[in-house]
């Protein structure tokens, strides 16, 4: 919308001659003051090419260019040439398009080409910990952000459901002396899984021994054993039970659950090209592909009791991902920690001869900080008191948020499940609202605060938009607006940034930063708190105008909450 205005501007000014369209759009600039309009054309560049002061070229031209559509007027301001939108027509082909696209007003036509994107990703047999937040809700939000960007997106969850800790597992399930009976198997929860991994590190310590069993076992479990199968499946159902229940509350969902083990069938292919391309090289008892060249440490493929490692399942899935989905990029959403294998994963694949190694992208992000005793922020654990279990810190910031909404809403149905989505929407705000790469602050307080840039607020606006309509009873229609009533300079700034929608999508996507949208949603919600403020709607002349105006908001503000990964709240 913005461009096309701009494009307005310099196809009448290069009509006159002198300048061309590519000329002017690149001399225009929007002022700081809106007083001076909504662009304006500094005329000084102009100066030495006419000869004549910038004051009188600005207004020469302001007399001889034609005003492009829905522009109200043109003003020459000491050697600027300020042109102003007509407030009127923009409020009614902004909300015009608004109601005729709803929640896809300023996304993008489909493109045909697809993003892979691999995010969460957790490893089996353990608990999710606070910090896996970071991954999910980054890349369920990217998911979204990609598809609005045009994109068709695969949702994978790379589980890490291999490797030598499942001979832990296993080792101390049997030494435990627990039932191996189908019944007994499926009723396996998560924190059984924890407590085994806690008494295997304990029990192993004064018995190292353990350690060999451990390995021994999971080489069973590699060779196909089919009792330690389906102890390893037991393992990971329990675990994916939990992930389901997690992954509901949060809205966060995949389409394939296709994790490390799914690819162990494809690693003797991968060896064997490696082999054959001569890539794969014996160092101190390992084999490994060198990346010195890069300067990068080698890429460890198989260790020398014949198990493959992380990278190799990574390669496998790479190429398995490249086969079946043919993606015009593949996004690994992966702790900055992971720089490194990923580097050497993507150099490995460049050096088998892929150039589409290049469409293959680490997101990284930062770390999760807590306050601690002195008040200083440090990794790791959450505040005294609180666990460092996502679901604990879910749990717990729901409650906190039950306690806010029955004081101020003691007769809200389904308040639980409110709270639910508010204390998510906290949490992923506090999440994405700072771009990736920063270390995320985590304070309970302030995350949970219906005040600031929290979600919370957000989730506010939103509620006051929706319960609005709910008190006037019926739905605005475009017929019925008087634009005129639309053209206050609240109105008018509330319509501005939801013009800005489509550019917010474009620039998150292709920085892979939620945070762009985060931050667009606060606009939203500031200005649209600004609007109700100054603007009644219910019960002035000018009710159903601003209705539509109000709708048309929560329509915008619904879907970027809704590209966030968050839940649009409708009351609380
Ligand atoms: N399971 C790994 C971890 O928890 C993350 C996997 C990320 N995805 C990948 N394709 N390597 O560290």
């Amino acid at each position: 919308m913005t461009n096309s205005f701009e494009q307005a501007i310099a196809a009448s000014v290069a009509a006159l001659g002198t300048l061309t369209e590519s000329e002017v759009l690149a001399l225009l600039a929007i002022p700081q003051d809106p007083s001076h309009g909504d662009f304006s054309l500094p005329c000084f560049t102009l100066a030495k090419l006419l000869r004549k002061a910038p004051k009188a070229i600005a207004e020469n031209l302001a007399t001889q260019v034609v005003l492009p559509p829905g522009f109200a007027k043109v003003v020459p301001v000491n050697g600027y040439l300020n042109f102003y939108i007509d407030r009127a027509f923009l409020m009614q082909q902004v909300l015009g398009e608004i109601t005729t696209k709803g929640t896809q007003f300023g996304h993008y036509p489909r493109r045909g080409e697809r993003v892979v994107i691999d995010y969460s990703s957790p490893n089996i047999g353990k608990e999710l910990a606070f910090h896996h937040i970071r991954s999910t809700m980054i890349g369920s939000s990217l998911s979204r952000i990609y598809h609005a960007f045009g994109y068709d997106v695969v949702r994978i969850n790379h589980l890490g459901d291999w490797g030598t800790q499942f001979g832990k597992l296993i080792t101390m399930y049997l030494r435990e002396g627990l039932p191996t009976d189908p019944a007994s198997l499926a009723t396996l929860e998560i924190k059984d899984l924890n407590q085994l991994y806690a008494s295997f590190s304990k029990v192993a310590k004064e018995n190292p021994e353990l350690e060999d069993e451990a390995r021994a076992a999971f080489t069973r479990l590699e060779n196909g054993d089919p009792f330690h199968r389906t102890l390893w499946t037991a393992f990971k159902n329990a675990t994916l039970k939990e992930l389901d229940r997690l992954y509901t509350q949060m809205g966060v969902v995949f389409d394939h659950y296709t994790g490390e083990s799914f690819f162990e069938p494809q690693i003797p292919a991968v060896l064997a090209e490696l082999e054959s391309k001569k890539l794969l090289v014996s160092s101190q008892e390992r084999e490994v592909v060198l990346l010195d060249d890069l300067d990068l440490p080698p890429c460890l493929i198989r260790k020398s009791d014949g198990s493959t490692l992380y990278a190799t399942r990574d390669l496998a899935a790479a190429l398995h991902r490249m086969r079946e989905y043919q993606f015009a990029k593949c996004l690994y959403v992966v702790d900055q920690g992971q720089a490194l294998h990923f580097k050497q994963v993507f150099a490995t694949l460049a050096k088998m001869g892929y150039d589409w190694s290049n469409r293959l992208v680490h997101i990284p992000f930062g770390l999760i900080l807590h306050l601690n005793e002195e008040g200083k922020w440090e990794k790791g654990k959450t505040r005294s008191g609180h666990s460092s279990l996502l679901r604990d810190v879910l749990e717990a910031a729901k409650e906190k948020i039950i306690t806010t909404i029955r004081e101020k809403n003691p007769d809200l149905e389904n308040a639980d499940s409110v709270a639910t989505q508010i204390a998510v929407s906290a949490l992923a705000f506090n999440d994405l609202k700072n771009r990736r790469l920063m270390d995320v602050k985590f304070d309970w307080d302030a995350a949970l605060s219906f005040e600031g840039a929290t979600g919370p607020y957000i989730q506010n606006a939103h509620v006051r938009l929706c319960s609005i309509g709910r008190k006037a009873g019926y739905v605005a229609e475009a017929s019925q607006v008087d634009w005129s009533f639309l053209t206050d300079d609240h109105s008018y700034e509330l319509v501005r940034i939801l013009t800005r929608k489509s550019e917010k999508i474009r620039q998150a996507c292709e920085n892979d930063e939620p945070a762009i949208l985060a931050q667009y949603s606060l606009e939203i919600a500031e200005a649209a708190h600004r609007f109700i403020h100054h603007n009644r709607v219910l019960g002035t002349e000018q009710e159903r105008s601003r209705l539509f105006l109000v709708q048309c908001t929560q329509i915008v503000l619904e879907d970027v909450l809704q590209l966030l990964g968050v839940f649009p709240i409708r009351a609380m």
